[in-house]
């Protein structure tokens, strides 16, 4: 720890006072003086203590059995003020209104930080905890660690200060909770207009092309006028029934939950390059984990941007869609080989310059919402996505 000057101070006339100890002169006034300013040092701590918005704590013991703090702290953890804070305490001392948690697992008392720093003798930093009470309430806390070190470097206890951040996590579990539903209800609403389409318009077309196809194989004593326009009509209600069938099958991906995503990847990149006349080549893993169903669609729907930004931006003939697994992180790639995004910009620009796309944000929103990210890597020689997941064992 560093010392502050008003330390070096005290220390100054301590030292001063020692001198004046073997010289024999004024001994008692210098240790009279320095005694008053180590108290006033000591008042001003702990009214620093009380002030400090944060939960501070003080152990000044290396085995942390006796812990005090400033009044905020005793306030928070709805402790009598100059009680014994410490979960390390002897029996009949120890604080027992409460436990202490960390990503969902209850911390022992040597597990928590003030100890640990005083344990390890080194600061413990961004510790993030959730003190849960007796009667069911619960506060998040982030704070760091410190151990307090005697001259000789051997630890004589330990500091923490902690911040509430309660509010700030429940804002963040609301956000979550939001895009989470946002997300299902768009995918919701997806498969219902996808199920009208099929079903509705779909059937309708499928029924008008039948009765066309039917006027047609009797046109014979239509004039050739006529004939023309009915040819003509019955490619557009073929034309008509085949846009609505990809439509519905975009909208919903119907393999998706029966047979999972690298199947259901496979079928939509065979109908993109069959359409677009891009070859893609998949590299997907031989065997597959299913994941969370809203996971699966998001990584649908990043495959499904990608590809169609490929096909309507990069001019490339080619494309490649990658899974890979990697430390707990599933990586989705989708590359190809056309001209970057800048100069796909500098084209659009001559014709709509107020064109601002939705794709890659709105992949992005969801990757985020997941705990995941997307790198956009572009160049002249081609346009690289890459989709990072952090893939946790409970759920997806
Ligand atoms: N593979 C790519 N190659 C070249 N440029 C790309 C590629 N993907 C995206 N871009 C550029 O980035 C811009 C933003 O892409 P984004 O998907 O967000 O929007 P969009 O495709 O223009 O519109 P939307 O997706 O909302 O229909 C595109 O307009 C295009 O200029
Ligand atoms: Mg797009």
């Amino acid at each position: 720890m560093k010392t502050s000057p008003k330390m070096k101070s005290t220390r100054a006339t301590l030292i001063r006072a020692g001198c004046a100890l073997t010289d024999g002169k004024g001994v008692e006034d210098d240790l009279q003086r320095a005694k008053l300013e180590a108290q006033a040092r000591a008042e001003e701590l702990s009214a620093i203590l009380d002030a400090a918005p944060g939960m501070t704590l003080i152990a000044r013991d290396p085995n942390c059995r006796s812990m005090t703090g400033g009044r905020v702290a005793y306030d928070l953890l709805r402790l009598p003020y100059g009680s014994n804070l410490s979960k390390s305490a002897p029996r009949g001392e120890r604080p027992s209104n409460f436990r202490v948690y960390s990503n969902g697992r209850e911390l022992s008392e040597n597990e928590l930080p003030v100890q640990r720093a005083a344990a390890l003798g080194r600061e413990v930093r961004d510790s993030e905890l959730t003190i849960v009470f007796r009667n069911g309430d619960s506060r998040d806390f982030f704070g760091n660690a410190a151990p307090l070190l005697n001259s000789d470097g051997t630890v004589r206890g330990a500091v923490g200060v902690f911040v509430d951040i309660t509010e700030r996590k429940l804002a963040e579990r609301f956000t979550r909770e939001f895009y989470a539903h946002m997300i299902r209800v768009q995918d919701h609403e997806r498969r219902r207009i996808a199920r009208e389409l099929h079903d509705s318009v779909g059937q309708n077309l499928t029924g008008l092309v039948l009765s066309l196809g039917a006027l047609k194989r009797a046109s014979a004593r239509l004039d050739q006028k006529s004939r023309k326009a009915l040819k003509e009509g019955l490619a557009s209600a073929r034309e008509a029934a085949r846009d609505v069938r990809t439509l519905s099958r975009l909208l919903h991906p119907p393999l998706l939950r029966e047979f999972g995503l690298p199947d259901a990847i496979r079928t939509y990149v065979h109908g993109f390059s069959e359409r677009s006349g891009i070859k893609v080549d998949i590299q997907l893993p031989a065997r597959h984990r299913r994941f969370d169903k809203d996971v699966e669609t998001t990584l649908f729907r990043v495959v499904q941007e990608a590809l169609t930004n490929v096909y309507r931006h990069s001019g490339s003939k080619r494309a490649i869609v990658r899974m890979r697994f990697n430390n707990n992180r599933l990586a989705f790639e989708i590359r190809d080989f056309g001209r970057g995004m800048k100069a796909a910009a500098n084209r659009r620009k001559l014709k709509d310059a107020k064109v601002v796309g939705i794709g890659i944000p709105g992949i992005r929103e969801r990757l985020q919402h997941f705990g995941g990210e997307l790198e956009v890597h572009s160049s002249t020689r081609g346009t690289l996505l890459r989709a990072v997941l952090p893939i946790t064992h409970s759920g997806n």
